[in-house]
């Protein structure tokens, strides 16, 4: 992956370009599947990548009695590791994107990061199927986590990239002939969405 972020429209901001710029990198979801590998990478391009994560998906693998076939170690200790083989720290934050929004502005505020990443989801549709608790939690979760990281770049007021990848496509979109998959980039205050179409 890489950080491209294009020029301020301040006329004298210093001019970014790929591959020189260092970029502070707020990981939403980053202990999950999508969410390490990208902080590793990021954070071994030298980049000062955080991230936060509320650990569900290890409580949902507890639910579910499933295991990765690679063993996944407890955060703390992949963060150590990390650091052994780096000598990089990657800060870690936990708490419920979507329910603790003042940590989220206080967070945004004091690290002022250049690049959201959301990944903070819960990503099976088969899970969500499970029952009407599992439906409504995995609505909940996603709407308000999305909700609360767009309400609290603005509320901010810093000029973030945000980039998200989510569920929510199989959860209400479908009739508006979007696939599961969707990715949208926002730039504060505006917003560049990019949809695979069904069609
Ligand atoms: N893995 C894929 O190939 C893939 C493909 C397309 C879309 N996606 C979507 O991308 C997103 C991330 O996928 P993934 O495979 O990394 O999922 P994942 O479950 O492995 O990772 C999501 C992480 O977010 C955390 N999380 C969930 N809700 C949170 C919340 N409210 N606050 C804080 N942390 C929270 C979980 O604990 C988990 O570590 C999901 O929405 C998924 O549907 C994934």
């Amino acid at each position: 992956m890489r950080i491209y972020l294009p020029p301020r429209a301040t006329a004298g901001a210093p001019k970014r370009s790929i591959g020189t710029f260092m970029a502070r990198i707020l990981v939403l979801g980053g202990d999950g599947f999508c969410g390490w590998p990208t902080s590793l990478y990021l954070s071994g391009r030298g980049h000062e990548v955080r991230i936060v994560d509320n650990l569900s998906r290890r409580k949902i693998d507890v639910e579910l009695e499933v295991e990765s076939l690679t063993p996944i170690r407890p955060l703390s200790v992949r963060l150590a590791a990390w650091k052994e083989l780096s000598g990089k720290d990657i800060p870690f934050e936990t708490f419920t994107v979507g329910q603790n929004y003042h940590r989220l502005v206080t967070l945004l505020r004091d690290m002022r990061p250049d690049v959201v990443i959301h990944f903070a989801e819960q990503r099976a549709a088969p899970y969500s199927m499970k029952s009407p608790s599992h439906k409504r939690y995995t609505v909940n979760n996603n709407l308000n986590a999305t909700n609360d990281v767009l309400c609290a770049i603005v509320e901010s007021k810093l000029d973030v990239h945000l980039v998200h990848l989510g569920t929510m496509g199989v959860y209400g979109y479908g009739t508006a002939g979007m696939t599961s998959l969707s990715s949208t980039i926002f730039r504060a205050g505006r917003s560049t969405s990019s949809w695979k179409s069904n069609r």
